[in-house]
């Protein structure tokens, strides 16, 4: 991801998120070098869909994943998660991590055929949507997933 995305990334950030999250709080993700930040980019270089993981002292935590609402359904959230798995195998990760909205039943099928397993439960912790729960999910990152 690169300033330039920013524009193309807010735009499917604002409407796939209650809480998006906002230009600065990319921004500041640049120069950390902990951090992947990835888009699927089109043939127009326009952004269909972006990620952002971190990866410090041996774990990954996927922070944030999103589509364009008209190129959803296509594989390219499961490229994306792949390539983050990638990085982390490569930044020499152990365990990839994440928490998913209790409702979102795309992601958790996503996150699941990825090989993601039920870790735990945060009660409430969206406040914007109720007090929805979090799931935490985890998976394994291995050597091989450096080349997978
Ligand atoms: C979750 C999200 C990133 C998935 O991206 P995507 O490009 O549509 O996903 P893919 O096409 O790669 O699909 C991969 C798998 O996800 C699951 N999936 C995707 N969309 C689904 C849907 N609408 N219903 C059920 N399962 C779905 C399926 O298991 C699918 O595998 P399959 O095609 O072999 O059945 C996308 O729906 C999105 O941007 N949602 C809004 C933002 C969001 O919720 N992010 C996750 C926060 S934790």
């Amino acid at each position: 991801m690169r300033p330039s995305d920013l524009d193309d990334v807010m735009a499917i950030e604002e409407v796939s998120f209650p809480t998006p999250w906002s230009r600065r709080m990319f921004l500041e993700d640049f120069p950390r070098d902990f951090s992947d930040t990835l888009v699927a980019a089109g043939a127009e270089d326009e952004v269909l869909g972006y990620a952002v993981c971190w990866t410090i002292a041996g774990e990954s935590h996927l922070l944030n994943i999103a589509v364009h609402s008209a190129r959803r359904g296509q594989g390219i959230g499961r490229a994306l998660l792949s390539e983050c798995i990638r990085r982390a195998a490569r930044a020499g990760a152990s365990v990839i991590f994440l928490e998913v909205r209790a409702g979102n039943e795309a992601a958790q099928r996503l996150y699941r055929s990825m090989g993601f397993a039920f870790r735990g439960i945060r009660k409430g912790y969206y406040t914007d949507a109720g007090g929805e729960d979090a799931i935490i999910l985890d998976r394994e990152v291995r050597k091989s997933d450096a080349t997978g």
